[in-house]
């Protein structure tokens, strides 16, 4: 349809359709046996069964033969024919599941990131999906909120880089094609900075900490043409984000020119009532309207309030108008109107649904997302002969695809599986059994560390532990980083045993895993992977990949240093070089983490040398410096490196952090081969927000290229 088409339609509708249209309920509100865990008040929603027929969305309904059906019985009850969209939460693939967000961080590869969003998309759209509710471009700090597991990590420029790429790889050049689907990046603002890492709890942090860090990556994603905009739960400056003018009409809308949908989080609206700053449903709808949410996530009180406020003439009829036509310029602009079923295929879906080249793709993205965090004595890659024993919860376990995974089947998903896919000589198993979810009360596996005996035969024992996925993701805050007691136990026996330890740790956060070093001879960080999370830990495991993950977020060495983050500020009493009484640390702790951001160990070893930086001014890209650096793989073992340029302002009108991850880039070097990799460093990489605007300021900066934030060459340059 034509844009004027577009507002015709519009001027044609009731106000009750256009409500409709500002609503999405779950699936079974359209008589469907869908049924999705509802969090939300359905009760209170007082809908009417016409009401239905005005919806505009729905959410989490999924099978191309399914979504025809209920797209043609809506279009029919629907007054003017406007098609239903069908959104959904696509985190890390539909059927093909691919490593969760965190992991697919520390592969510091954004192609790899645009190739798996873009399987998703495929996924998707033969099933009838148009849009996903991803990327979460919520920046993380603390591991103890469950939903870091969605987000690439800490870092706001790698965060940025891979929900650019994300939707880049959702949305392609036009949402309407066939194969992709619109995204919808979340949760609009700052969800990431939940207090004390519980879930939906308050964000209270100064403004320029908010532009620096936690907008960087949402901006991406606009910038990225992403469609849509979802709030997030928590307050901002004490204002609910649903409701929370200055984030949603000043700083998405004018300062970034958004043009896109904004989408409140589930029943968002609703919980402003709770919030305590609207009295009731009437009032969180007017809040709402005023500050730009467009559609209604699972709570109906634009449906049953917005024609109360605009006869009252508290709400502008405008605010309506303008919402319903952004929708449906969404809806034009996924081609609903021409083909209302878009993608949606059920013999295409079968053929591409787990297909042959997404498996491949899932396990290379699994094998790329894993990081080695330790390898003592050259332990790994397992040697051919070993006589390999198999323990832990997670050794034989089905529950290695994170969260948000909707696939039927994950048997080729285990540990066990991909050992034996590779022909791994397991001469014995013991304290296999599953990890049950503290979300049903299950806090521990059983002790059966005396069947542990039944590995004295073995030369290595690969052990996997970890969290069950369903303890990662939403709602899932925890205050206690530890693998559980007995899975601490069995490591602990196994090492007093002789044994060598591998560890594979399947978790959806950093795990306090300090107190289990010492009994670990090596350990693979393998998050939860995905599909092909077992094939291709393997891959790793017997040396078929040689790991090159980095770490997209610090491992504290205990809980009580969290939020603990590479990219800090200085204080007055920093502890370099100090004596230990009355600086800024512990008594008790370093103040480093255990593994630092940008952390990770690999079969091949890296050298760097040369480091140099040159003034070199363009005014047409703006670049001020130009860097480079010798890197040279001084192993046997081709590998791939990830090189990490950070910049320190060293004098600036505010504190600034201690470095700052500005650039990376990924090089394969064959063994013995030496590369010189060089970056440009531009006035906007030098730049940061005052507290006014994002300024420039000549004076001392340190340029740190190397391995990790915390291996790193330095050279100084006065601009
Ligand atoms: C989550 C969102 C998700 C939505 C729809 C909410 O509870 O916070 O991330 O997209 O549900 O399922």
């Amino acid at each position: 349809m034509t844009d004027k088409q577009i507002r015709e339609l519009l001027a044609s509708m009731s106000l009750e359709e256009k409500l409709g249209e500002m609503t999405q309920m779950a699936p079974n509100f359209f008589g469907t046996e869908d049924s999705v865990d509802l969090t939300g008040p359905m009760k209170q929603m007082n809908l009417r069964s016409e009401d239905v027929a005005y919806l505009g969305s729905t959410l989490n309904a999924f099978g191309a033969e399914k979504l025809i059906q209920m797209q043609k019985e809506h279009m029919a009850r629907q007054p003017h024919h406007i098609p239903l969209m069908f959104m959904a939460d696509v985190i890390h693939g539909l059927k093909t599941i691919y490593p969760i967000p965190l992991a697919m961080g520390c592969s510091f590869d954004t192609g790899l990131m645009e190739e798996a969003a873009a399987m998703a998309a495929r996924e998707s759209a033969v099933t009838g999906v148009h849009l996903t509710f991803s990327p979460m471009a919520d920046l993380v700090r603390d591991p103890r909120w469950g939903r870091v597991m969605e987000s690439p990590g800490e870092d706001p420029v790698l965060n940025a880089r891979m929900t650019e790429a994300a939707v880049r790889g959702y949305q392609g050049d036009d949402i309407a094609a066939p194969d992709r689907i619109a995204s919808c990046f979340k949760h609009f603002g700052g969800y990431g900075a939940s207090e004390a890492g519980r879930d939906y709890n308050t964000v209270d942090i100064s403004d320029g900490t908010l532009r620096e860090f936690y907008l960087t990556a949402y901006k991406a994603a606009v910038d990225a043409g992403a469609a849509m905009a979802m709030t997030s739960f928590n307050t901002i400056d004490r204002i609910p984000a649903s409701g929370n003018k200055k984030m949603f009409r000043k700083i998405l809308r004018e300062e970034w020119g958004f043009d896109g949908v904004a989408i409140t989080d589930f029943s968002a609206i609703h919980e402003m009532i709770a919030h305590g700053i609207a009295a009731d449903g009437k009032e969180a709808a007017r809040y709402a309207l005023e500050a730009g949410a467009d559609i209604e996530m699972m709570s109906a009180h634009y449906l049953n309030y917005a024609r109360e406020l605009i006869e009252e003439g508290k709400v502008d009829i405008g605010l309506i108008d303008e919402a319903v036509l952004r929708i449906l310029q969404l809806k034009n602009k996924l081609g609903l109107f021409e083909n209302p079923f878009k993608g949606a295929d059920p013999d295409k879906e079968k053929e591409v649904h787990l297909c042959k080249e997404h498996l491949e793709l899932a396990r290379r993205a699994a094998a790329r997302s894993i990081v080695l965090l330790k390898n003592e004595g050259g332990l790994l890659p397992l040697a051919k002969d070993a006589k390999v024993g198999l323990a832990g919860p997670f050794a034989d376990s089905v529950d290695v695809l994170g969260g948000w995974a909707f696939a039927d089947s994950a048997e080729r998903a285990t540990l066990l599986n991909g050992l034996k896919e590779h022909g791994v000589n397991i001469t014995a198993t013991a304290m296999t059994q599953r990890m049950g979810a503290m979300q049903r009360g299950i806090m521990d596996v059983e002790d059966q560390t005396a069947e542990l005996t039944a590995l004295a035969d073995c030369d290595v024992v690969i052990a996997g532990v970890g969290e069950h996925p369903e303890d990662t993701g939403e709602s899932a805050s925890k205050t206690v980083l530890r693998l559980s007691h007995n899975q601490e136990k069995m490591l602990e026996r196994l090492h007093d045993m002789g044994k060598k330890v591998i560890a594979v740790i399947f978790s959806g956060r950093p795990m306090e895993i300090r107190p289990v070093l010492p009994f670990c001879d090596a350990v693979v960080q393998a998050w939860f992977l995905g599909i092909e999370a077992g094939p291709a830990i393997a891959d790793v495991l017997c040396g078929d990949v040689n790991p090159s993950g980095r770490l997209s977020m610090s491992f504290p060495q205990t809980v009580g240093q969290v939020p603990v983050y590479y990219n800090h500020m200085n204080t007055g009493r920093p502890l370099a070089g100090k004596p230990h009484r009355f600086v800024s640390c512990y008594l008790d702790c370093p103040n480093e983490p255990l593994f630092p951001f940008g952390y990770g160990l690999s079969y091949s070893e890296y050298r760097y040398s040369g480091l140099s930086v040159e003034k070199a001014v363009d005014a047409e890209d703006g670049t001020m410096l130009k860097v480079s650096v010798d890197v040279e793989n001084v192993s046997d073992v081709a590998g791939r490196e990830t090189i990490q340029l950070y910049i320190h302002d060293v004098v600036a009108s505010v504190v600034r952090p201690v470095k700052e991850l500005k650039d990376f880039v990924q090089v394969d070097l064959g063994a013995h081969e030496k590369k010189t990799v060089s970056f440009k460093v531009t006035r906007e990489m030098l730049s940061y927000w005052n507290n006014q605007a994002r300024v420039f300021e000549p004076g001392d900066f340190e340029i740190m290229v190397g391995h990790s934030s915390e291996e790193l060459l330095t050279a100084r340059v006065t601009l």
